[in-house]
Order: C-alpha cells, then structure tokens, then sequence
C-alpha cells in the first residue's frame, strides 16, 4: 500500500503544498491522508499514474497548465452538506431576506452568491430559502450564484441530481417534498428552483476573477484553508464587489477582524458580517 503524502518525503509535498498555495490560495493540511481521499485517487486513475510521487514526477516536468489545476482541484477539501452548519438557512429566511426585500433601494431582485460552493448543496439551499422568504413579496426575484475551483464539483452541482446518502445529510423532510423529485434512484432539484440557480467556475485566488455584486455573500469553510493575506484580499474584493447593505456569512468557526472592512452583525453562533462604512 502507497505511504500517506507526508512519508513520502518533503520534496513532493513542499511541491503540491506550493501549487496549491500559488493556484487555489489554499494550505495544503500536511496531516490529511490524500492516498484516502476518493478524489486524489480518482485523479491518480484518470492520470494513469500509481502514486502521487510518480504524479508530482509528471507535473514537475510539464509547463504548468490544465494539469496542475487539476490536482489543485483535486487537493481542495470539498465537504458540504444541505442546509449545513448552525441555524442560518432560518435566519435568512425569516430576518435576513425580509429585511433586505423591505429596503426601499431594492429593484425587487436579490442575487444570492455561494462563493465555494462544492457539489451545489449550499447553493440550492440558498435557493429554498429565498424561494420561502420570497414567496409572498409579490413582483420579487431571486438569483443564486454558485461558484468553485473545482469543475468536477461544479458538473454535479449543474446537474442538481443528489443520491438518497446527500439528501439524508441535511436536508429536512419537507424541504425534500417541496422541491426535489426522484427519479432513477436519486433526487432532483426541481425546474422551477433550478432556474434560479447558476454555477460558474471561479478561482477566488485569482486576483483578475471578476466577482459577483451580491446581497448575500456566503463564504463558508474556503478562507479557513487560506494564508492570512490571500483571505485579506479575497475578503476585500468581496466587499468591493457586494453590495454595501449586504451580508456576508461565514462558517461556523470562521471570523474576519475590522481590518478586513467588515463589521459583525450578530453575536450568536451564526458568522454574520456587514461592509463597514
Ligand atoms: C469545504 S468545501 C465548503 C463547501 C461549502 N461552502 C460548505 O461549507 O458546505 C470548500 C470548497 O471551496 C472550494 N475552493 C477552495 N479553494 C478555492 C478557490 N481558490 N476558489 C474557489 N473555490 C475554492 C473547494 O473546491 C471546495 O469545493
């Protein structure tokens, strides 16, 4: 059996450590178990190599380019769930979007963006939570973007097609009956919530990716695997991009301090900014 990454000497990890730092803004978890991970052993498969050496063999000798990438999509932790993490899907719901469809500024359209948003669970559940707060704000609109690094990711989330292991991860009885339908043996998002869904692949490192404007910016589990600078810049782009009455939400265990231009809005559990003027 191949040695996990971190025996198999510095050199190869200090080389995907600094790929996945300079490409994805991301630190690569030395403690992870990548010979695990269902999608570094996917990418060894599709690259018909049998170890990560002879991969990072191969990726030292080519000009970097669509291969590289692909391992740093490949090296990104890509947990998500349906309505994940603490009560915020019900926050927005009943306070959040209220308020902001309450704002006489508005122009009856709110666009939701899920920056890092994996296989499209946290998208979709922005989707239905809007689609509740909305549903009696007659003339408003929605739009959720998605986002991520990883194409892989990115096809499932388009396809909005979930197995019955995905929906018992989170997503409550009546949001199911409400908004999927199985077919073949797995869930599909409805057409009338998948219209206002969108995905598009964005590298939040990428200092000339054009961000969304958003009124509610969730960026949950990303910037806890990024080095302290590269998460300054990624949250200053987004505060110049959202909109300044916005909100930005962030995972449980993630804070940003007043340097990064954001003020927090809730003392609870629930990671809960505002653009500071
Ligand atoms: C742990 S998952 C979090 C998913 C979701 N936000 C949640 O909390 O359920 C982290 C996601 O961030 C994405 N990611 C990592 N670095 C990224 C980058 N530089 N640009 C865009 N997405 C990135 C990964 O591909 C992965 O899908």
């Amino acid at each position: 059996m191949t040695p996990p990454v971190w025996e198999t000497g510095t050199g190869q990890i200090d080389y995907l450590g600094d790929l996945t730092r300079r490409i994805g803004g991301f630190v690569l978890e030395k403690e992870r178990s990548l010979v695990s991970d269902p999608r570094v052993m996917d990418l060894l498969f599709r690259e018909k190599v049998g170890t990560i050496e002879e991969l990072v063999a191969r990726l030292r000798k080519l000009p970097e380019g669509a291969l590289h990438l692909s391992v740093v999509e490949s090296l990104a932790v890509s947990d998500t769930s349906f309505f994940g993490g603490c009560r915020i899907f019900d926050q927005l719901e009943k306070t959040i979007i209220p308020w902001l469809a309450d704002q006489p500024s508005r122009t009856h359209r709110l666009t939701l963006w899920s920056a890092g948003c994996s296989t499209g669970q946290e998208a979709y559940s922005l989707a239905i939570s809007a689609d509740r707060a909305l549903a009696n704000c007659f003339g408003w609109a929605y739009q959720v973007i998605g986002s991520d690094l990883s194409s892989r990711s990115l096809r499932t989330a388009e396809s909005g097609v979930y197995s019955q292991f995905d929906i018992n991860c989170g997503l409550p009885a009546s949001r199911l009956v409400d908004y999927f339908e199985k077919r073949d043996n797995n869930w599909h998002v409805i057409k009338t919530l998948k219209k206002n869904v969108s995905f598009q692949k964005l590298n939040l490192a990428d200092p000339g990716a054009p961000y969304p404007e958003a009124d509610v910016v969730m960026v949950r589990n990303v910037l806890s695997y990024f080095e302290p600078n590269r998460r300054a810049d990624v949250l200053g782009k987004i505060k110049r991009a959202m909109r300044p009455d916005g909100y930005l939400i962030l995972g449980e265990n993630e804070t940003v301090d007043p340097s990064h231009g954001f003020r927090a809005d809730s003392n609870g559990p629930c990671r809960l900014y505002r653009p500071a003027p």
